[in-house]
């Protein structure tokens, strides 16, 4: 069973975000079955940084969306991003130098903050985008 399962709830109703936002899903599931069947670190580390450059990506997608269409909240939203980027990028580089090692409470981590991040802030701007706008 995946770690993280794709709902309803997690749709913006945008194409692109919503694709975005299920290969990071998949992602992180990848991460999860990784860890579960005791793949090497150098497994885990690429796919860990799969994530990051992943979430690079996304985030740039996204705040260029709402950008364009004067999302209110934009610099807050940024703001959450940065926080969830510089975090992991923290975490990656310290994975690689062997500063810890996969336990199921980064799993765990990695899980809470993008389900919580899509279904709370991301579902936010849903009605700015349904408003209209540039893409
Ligand atoms: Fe889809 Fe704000 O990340």
């Amino acid at each position: 069973m995946p770690l993280i399962t794709w709902r309803p709830q997690l749709e913006t109703g945008n194409a692109i975000i919503d694709a975005q936002h299920k290969r990071l899903v998949d992602i992180i599931n990848e991460l999860n079955d990784a860890l579960k069947a005791g793949r090497s670190n150098e497994i885990m580390g690429a796919t860990f940084d799969e994530l990051v450059a992943y979430t690079a990506t996304h985030f740039g997608v996204e705040e260029k969306l709402l950008a364009g269409h004067d999302y209110e909240y934009l610099e807050e939203h940024r703001k959450e991003h940065r926080v969830f980027t510089d975090q992991i990028k923290m975490d990656r580089d310290n994975f690689n130098a062997g500063v810890w090692e996969f336990e199921q409470r980064m799993m765990d981590y990695l899980r809470g903050w993008l389900v919580n991040h899509i279904q709370a802030s991301d579902q936010a701007y849903v009605p700015t985008l349904k408003q209209g706008g540039v893409d």
